[in-house]
């Protein structure tokens, strides 16, 4: 895997118990905690993001004297796939607090032939223009909807770099958005190596979305 890809799961630390307690189908079924713990992976993908940002030395007074610190320079804009991406999106928001915030709103349109396209139909975002962009997605799987989302986030808005957060990803989407993207960096909280002919990572966890919000119909 190229140095733009970042498994945040090869060290031991607790990102890996929550990853494990996302797939467990018997955890799977206490929402709030599916939902926290998606959020808790965001959390440490915005702490590890915040590394590679710029920073500036500023001087703050204390009670008792000057202190010398550092901040974020510019604060980034977080970016999430309706409806999934929504915990994660808040996990990021935890750590980046005074980030600005766009949605997105990407969908499987899906054929009787069992085949999709990817449909955008709702956006609200912020100026983009020379700016830190993250966008959230829980499930990298086909990469085609991270893919329409970021070449619309470049084209539309220009931004100075992207870095894309999900909590499990597969190695083919991967290698679909580096190819597409070849710049934006990739945070995954696990990889998986399989995905099925309808586009689901295997083991995985399941459909993100319904674990998080209930199941949906399709329209
Ligand atoms: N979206 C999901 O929710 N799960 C997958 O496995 C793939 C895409």
């Amino acid at each position: 895997m190229s140095f733009m890809v970042v498994n945040l799961s090869e060290q031991y630390t607790l990102l890996s118990d929550w990853i494990s307690e996302i797939r467990d189908e018997e955890v799977q079924k206490d929402r709030m905690r599916f939902r926290r713990n998606l959020e808790r992976i965001g959390e440490v993908a915005a702490y590890e993001i915040s590394k590679t940002l710029p920073f500036v030395e500023k001087e703050v007074q204390t009670p008792l004297g000057t202190a010398n610190c550092k901040a974020l320079k510019e604060q980034p804009v977080i970016t999430t796939i309706l409806r999934a991406g929504l915990p994660l999106h808040q996990g990021l928001l935890n750590f980046f607090d005074k980030a600005d915030n766009g949605f997105i709103s990407a969908y499987r349109k899906h054929q009787r032939d069992g085949s999709f396209e990817i449909s955008l139909d709702y956006v609200s975002c912020p100026e983009l223009e020379g700016r830190v962009v993250i966008v959230s997605d829980p499930m990298l799987a086909t990469g085609a909807s991270l893919v329409k989302t970021i070449q619309y986030l470049r084209e539309e808005g220009h931004p100075s770099e992207i870095h894309v957060v999900v909590a499990i990803a597969c190695t083919v989407g991967i290698e679909f958005v580096l190819r597409s993207e070849p710049q934006c960096k990739i945070w995954c909280g696990a990889i998986d190596d399989e995905l099925t002919a309808k586009g689901y990572i295997v083991p995985g966890l399941g459909d993100a979305g319904d674990l998080a919000y209930g199941n949906k119909v399709q329209m």
